[in-house]
């Protein structure tokens, strides 16, 4: 009798590894199949990317250049998207950065809104002083939309949607789910909803893989497996907090990462530290506002076979270099942006790299920018340019064996 008991323990314990393994193996083909689906889709967009293009350098005036922008950047989205799909497939390394949370939250906090409709209100309380973690960002945009669209799944009818910071000293382990919560500094993110809850007996399998109450509305039951990857691969722990019809509560606790913020990634194996001293050659700074340009940009630099660092404003441009991610050989800025302009990111940049080689590009002719651009060693490029003069003003700053020439 006892005998029969641990033997269905034993043949329970072998049918939960084999619904495991099957689930793994469902996990992998999913992959594949989303990673076929989005090499096509790549292409596509680029299609659709270069038809628009043409379109556009073929009559800039057009009336219709407002829609063939927006067409550009909603197919520049999808390519993000389509890149997310790849890493999810090939389970892609992750890039860790030191990233400060209240900033990521706010970083995103607009598209969230925009995701989430006008019947869902979303409510932001970052605590302050911010605090820093190790994460790959774009996972952890990742985290905070899976959720927020959770959220808005369980709240058809509208409520509020509550994402806040805080931080968390755990001396002891501490349960927490079906998991136990490490002893450690930790920085706090929670999404909370006021949706109609998740059923006790349910909620041990929310993080499992392919478990959805959604399967009719398409839900693939990844989402929260997702998050609970990211989440761990990242140090960190996630638990939910959930009562039928009083909403429900995640709660991500991250390991605190207290260092200053240049030192943690030059540690870092991605991005070993650079060498004191300037490298002959290195990457290139290309800033610019307008999205389809930066691209078109980067990609004719990347073909003439510079390395480019591409950013879509001054201050991410600065966060790039000051976080030690990048140390430019040349920079490459539009002069007029909203925030910092071309001139005050130069100053800034030439203050830790006096002989940095700057080509800025401006609609504006030079005597209208009212500067003297000789002595102050900037070159420029007068907008709209074609590529290839983009290419030859950089051959000419940052010549093939890495001389340099100002
Ligand atoms: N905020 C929430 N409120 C109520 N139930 C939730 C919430 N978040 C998750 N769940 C439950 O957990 C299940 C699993 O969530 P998960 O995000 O993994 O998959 P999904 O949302 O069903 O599918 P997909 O993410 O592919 O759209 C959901 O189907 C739902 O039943
Ligand atoms: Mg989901």
């Amino acid at each position: 009798r006892g005998g029969g008991a641990l033997l269905r323990v034993v043949s329970r314990a072998a049918a939960d590894d084999a619904q495991r393994n099957a689930a793994a193996a469902r996990l992998q083909s999913v992959g594949a199949l989303a990673g076929g689906i989005a090499h096509d889709f790549n292409n596509l967009l680029a299609a659709v990317t270069a038809s628009a293009e043409t379109a556009l350098a073929r009559d800039p005036g057009s009336a219709a250049a407002p829609e063939l922008l927006q067409v550009l950047d909603s197919a520049a989205r999808g390519a993000a998207l389509v890149r997310q799909l790849l890493a999810f497939a090939r389970q892609q390394a992750l890039q860790p950065r030191v990233v400060e949370l209240n900033e990521a939250v706010t970083g995103i906090a607009g598209l969230l809104q925009r995701l989430l409709g006008r019947h869902v209100r979303l409510s932001v309380e970052l605590e302050e002083p911010g605090r820093r973690v190790r994460i790959d960002p774009t996972q952890l945009d990742q985290v905070i939309m899976n959720l927020a669209l959770n959220a808005r799944d369980a709240m058809p009818g509208g409520g509020r949607l509550r994402i806040a910071t805080g931080h968390a000293v755990v001396l002891q382990p501490e349960p927490i789910g079906q998991e136990e919560l490490a002893p450690g500094r930790y920085v706090l993110l929670e999404v909370a909803d006021t949706g109609g809850g998740i059923p006790p007996a349910l909620l041990p399998r929310i993080f499992d893989p392919f478990f959805t109450t959604k399967r009719e509305q398409g839900g693939t039951g990844l989402g929260l497996s997702t998050v609970h990857g990211i989440v761990r691969q990242s140090g960190g722990f996630i638990a939910a907090d959930s009562r039928p019809g009083e909403g429900t509560t995640f709660r991500i606790w991250l390991p605190r990462h207290d260092g200053p913020s240049e030192a943690p990634v030059a540690h870092d194996p991605v991005q070993p530290q650079a060498p004191p001293e300037r490298r002959a050659s290195g990457p290139v700074l290309l800033v610019e506002d307008e999205p389809p340009l930066l691209r078109l940009a980067a990609e004719a630099l990347r073909r003439a076979g510079f390395e480019v660092i591409a950013a879509g404003a001054a201050e991410e441009a600065l966060d790039l270099v000051e976080s030690g991610g990048a140390r430019p050989a040349a920079l490459v800025s539009d002069v007029v942006m909203p925030g910092l302009d071309g001139f005050a990111l130069a100053a800034r940049l030439r203050a830790g790299d006096p002989d940095l080689p700057v080509l800025l590009v401006s609609g504006y002719a030079e005597a209208a920018l009212g500067r003297d651009l000789a002595a102050e060693r900037l070159r420029l490029l007068a907008k709209p340019y074609r590529l290839g003069d983009l290419v030859a003003e950089m051959r000419a700053l940052l010549p093939a064996d890495g001389a340099k020439v100002s």
